[in-house]
């Protein structure tokens, strides 16, 4: 009698005969992190599509992060197990609209967040992701002009912990966009001794930022503390929330961002606790890659993802700045 093997374990075997490394993105569901060789925020995948020696990348993410793994590393063959997993925010602004915006700033640095197309980061001069915002807009000299795209919350983010004056795009996550600070209010008084983890692309962080006198405090690339009051806001990107939370004192906390999150913070935390903000901040683009699409992805090479040479020469440059930013 032949042994029947489970999915997980039909993974396991292919992606070691054709040396494939499987990459997640902090949102994805728990049973794909947990096969994941690697799993990471925006920037961490990044860096690992740049250094691993695997002939194939399986992208466990949205469609932007798959295309991001192919133009840092050309060579390799980049497949996503779903091909109609995308990113609205990313959608929020096209090559066009940039060209165009470009033209009313002559001069501008653009500064692009690395949930954007593969055309919007070849017409930007530097990409950046939620790690890294801040240091990116920092390293640009003062008297130069920014035009800041596209999640208008991130942007504020950046330029408020920068003290700079950005031109920002009027785009948004819809998942974080809709994260209130009424959410965080009823949660603070339901769980009173909680700390407050937030994305900075969440439509609670503006107010939360001007609620509180002491921003220059805030943020060091990594994001940090707006203390709204008694010091207990951070604003983290995914991977930044995870280290975090290891190294807090505290006990419980209130994960503002897409629910994805709470299982690596539960994994790696199993004597804290975890409440999300909201419930329902469940990313369904994110959550259409199953391990039955990853084992099919595997057998048959699908789907690849490829950027143009030309496009991807050029988005290269901008995500090199930021990987040497980084570094
Ligand atoms: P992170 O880089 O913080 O993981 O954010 C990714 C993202 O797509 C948020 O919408």
């Amino acid at each position: 009698m032949t042994e029947r093997k489970s999915v997980a374990e039909k993974i396991d075997i292919l992606r070691k005969e054709k040396n494939a490394v499987i990459l997640a993105h902090n949102y994805q569901l728990p049973e794909v992190q947990d096969i994941a060789d690697f799993t990471g925020d925006s920037l961490a995948l990044s860096q690992m599509a740049a250094t691993t020696d695997a002939d194939i990348i399986v992208f466990c993410g949205v469609h932007f992060m798959a295309e991001t793994a192919s133009i840092i590393s050309p060579q390799k063959k980049v497949l996503i197990p779903d091909l109609k997993a995308g990113c609205t925010l990313a959608d929020a602004i096209t090559a066009d609209q940039l060209r165009a915006w470009k033209k009313e700033h002559p001069g501008a640095v653009v500064v692009s967040y690395i949930n954007t197309t593969a055309e919007v980061k070849a017409e930007s001069d530097y990409c950046c992701t939620s790690s890294n915002a801040v240091k990116v807009v920092k390293s640009i000299p003062e008297d130069k002009e920014i035009l800041f795209l596209p999640d208008m919350f991130l942007g504020a983010y950046a330029a408020k912990v920068t003290g700079r004056k950005l031109h920002i795009w009027p785009g948004e996550c819809h998942i974080h966009a809709g994260i209130m600070t009424r959410d965080l209010e009823e949660m603070e008084s339901e769980h009173p001794g909680a700390e407050m983890i937030v994305h900075p692309e969440c439509g609670c962080t503006t107010s939360l930022l001007y609620q509180n006198a002491n921003v220059s405090a805030i943020g060091n690339g990594n994001g940090g503390s707006n203390g709204n009051g008694n010091g207990h806001v951070k604003f983290l990107s995914t991977g930044g929330m995870i280290k975090h939370v290891s190294a807090s004192n505290a006990r419980e906390f209130v994960i503002a961002t897409e629910t994805g999150m709470l299982h690596p913070l539960r994994k790696a935390n199993p004597d804290k606790t975890f409440y999300p903000a909201r419930e329902d901040a469940v990313c369904r683009f994110m959550k259409m890659i199953t391990l039955e699409k990853i084992l099919k992805s595997l057998e048959e090479e699908v789907y690849e993802v490829k950027v143009p040479d030309a496009t991807a020469r050029l988005a290269k440059k901008s995500i090199d700045r930021m990987l040497e930013i980084t570094a």
